[in-house]
């Protein structure tokens, strides 16, 4: 028996990363994989390889710094699944302008992506949760948002305020629905090579007492226990999964 036998999931940036890997092991867990990214190659081949493990799940291609996509992502869940229990709101856009060098539409963009698709995926899906008595959401937080020392303008505030939305969600959408965030440290994906990759990391590297970087499974693990009634009694949650830097 899988941990997730008959749910469905909605993974936003589900295409590569730690989202990929959070697919991968909710359908090996039982669940129903909702992928969502803007690459079509990379969600059929993530959508192939859990079916050819005997899983079920479809993708929906979607540029979230168009908030009006946003919602198909609920309407094709609904569409294929009938319901929704699970929303990891994991979709992120990295930025590294400075404040003196953003341009405004660069700031939104990283907002509508790192944040307010969050908000309209919950709209969406909360009202679904609520009338089954039963639903989870995780968020994708990071240590950029505890502190302003790592990331820039834009992508450390969109940090900020997803630990803000994850405390708000779960105040206001209990009981029915539990909502916690993961704030990632720095995880091997193709955003960590986007700035140099390990070579960059190694001083967080060295700071951290475990002495190594994080890999998605890292991140994956942990939102299964999240996703889970193994963590039932636990809701509005900011959960560092960095190695123990402190920073
Ligand atoms: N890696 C780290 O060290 C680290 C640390 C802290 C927090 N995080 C956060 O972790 C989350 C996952 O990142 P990752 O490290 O796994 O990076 P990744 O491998 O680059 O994955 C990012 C995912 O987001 C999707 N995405 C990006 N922009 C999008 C857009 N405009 N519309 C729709 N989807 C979009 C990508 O899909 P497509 O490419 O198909 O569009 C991809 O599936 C992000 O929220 C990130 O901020 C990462």
């Amino acid at each position: 028996m899988g941990k997730l036998d008959g749910k469905v999931a909605i993974i936003t940036g589900s295409t590569s990363g730690m989202g990929r890997e959070t697919a991968y092991l909710f359908a090996k867990e039982g669940a129903k994989v909702v992928i969502t990214g803007r690459n079509e190659e990379r969600s059929k081949e993530a959508v192939q390889k859990i079916k050819d493990a005997g899983g079920e799940a479809i993708y929906v291609l979607v540029d979230m710094t168009d908030l009006k996509q946003v919602e198909n992502i609920f309407d094709e869940t609904i569409k294929a699944y009938g319901t929704v229990d699970i929303l990891y709101n994991n979709a992120g856009m990295l930025s590294t302008k400075n404040t003196l060098d953003i341009e405004l539409e660069e700031f939104l963009n990283v907002f509508n992506v790192n944040v307010n698709a969050a908000l309209v995926l919950t709209k969406k899906c909360a009202p679904v949760m609520k009338e089954k008595g039963k639903g989870v959401i995780i968020n994708t937080g990071s240590v950029a948002g505890t502190s302003a020392r790592w990331g820039s303008v834009a992508y450390c505030s969109s940090k900020h305020a997803m630990s803000g939305l994850t405390k708000a969600f779960a105040r206001e959408l209990g009981p029915e629905i539990r909502c916690n965030a993961i704030l990632p440290g720095a995880i091997q994906t193709a955003m960590l090579d986007s700035v140099g990759g390990a070579d960059a990391m190694e001083p967080m590297r060295q700071m951290s007492p475990l002495k190594t970087l994080g890999e998605g499974l890292d991140i994956a693990n942990t939102a299964l226990f999240l996703a889970s009634d193994e963590s039932r009694f636990i809701t509005g949650q900011l959960l560092r999964v960095d190695g123990g830097i402190d920073c």
